[in-house]
């Protein structure tokens, strides 16, 4: 079932929002070599819970943190720990949730540590573009199918891999809602989007081929060429004249 959210419901949701976004630009803003990944899961927990929010991943289906922080190969739910330091040229997704009086807010960035090469920032640059591609389409009756051909259309106009398997999702009261918002796909087809809608958009884009491979920890996503993966996500609710980013 799609939940269709009220106009001072997305404003709830605005605020856990914008718990998430600062989170993120803190991390951004901390993400130099040499730092430690659990350090900054550590501040991050810090600062969310400092706002009288809580970190929605801590202990979800098990996940040991409070945020994902996947490095170059890995595309998402890397594990921070105590053993994994930012290196000069790696390329660090952060993924955030947080609830707040029972909303939830998820958003991720793509960040290079020190000075990265240039192919690496162009997949940064293009996985965020994807991202506005799709903010293109969204407006009540665009189908979800609109969507997916917009983010695989301009990411594979680079040459780069769509992820499949995991992908966007409905977001309220709970992280993950109906409907799955794939990053691939027809325009035209799927379901249409209705005003009060809230979805978080997600293009994971790999420099390779689409498809990964899990690690045995069962969290962590690799890309299976090990080629580099970036990942860009806001949540956006759909009003009735386009969108409204509400982690922005
Ligand atoms: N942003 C991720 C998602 O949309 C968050 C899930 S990470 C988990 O699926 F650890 F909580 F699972
Ligand atoms: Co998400």
């Amino acid at each position: 079932m799609i939940t269709i959210k009220s106009p001072s419901q997305i404003e709830l949701m605005r605020k856990s929002n914008r718990i998430v976004r600062d989170t993120l630009e803190m991390l951004r803003e901390s993400a130099k070599e040499g730092v430690c990944a659990y350090e900054l899961d550590r501040k991050a927990y810090e600062y969310i819970t400092s706002q009288g929010a809580k970190p929605s991943f801590l202990h979800y289906h098990g996940y040991p943190a409070s945020v994902c922080i996947s490095i170059n190969d890995v595309v998402v739910h890397g594990i921070p720990n105590r053993k994994t330091y930012l290196r000069e040229g790696d390329i660090v997704s952060f993924d955030v949730g947080a609830v707040l009086d029972g909303w939830h807010g998820d958003a991720a960035r793509t960040v290079g540590v020190g000075k990265i090469d240039k192919y690496r920032q162009q997949l940064i640059d293009v996985t965020k573009q994807c991202f506005f591609e799709a903010m293109k389409v969204v407006r009540p009756s665009a189908r979800l199918g609109d969507i997916g051909q917009a983010v695989q259309k301009y990411a594979e106009s680079f040459g780069y891999g769509v992820v499949r398997e995991m992908v966007g999702h409905g977001i309220g009261r709970e992280m993950h809602e109906s409907p799955d918002v794939p990053n691939f796909g027809v325009a035209g087809r799927g379901i249409r989007l209705e005003e009060g809608m809230v979805i978080a958009v997600e293009p994971m884009i790999n420099m390779g081929t689409h498809k990964i491979i899990f690690d045995a920890d069962g969290w962590t996503v690799r890309t299976q060429d090990g080629s580099v993966s970036a990942h860009y996500e806001n949540t956006v609710a759909v009003t009735a004249d386009g969108y409204d980013i509400l982690s922005l």
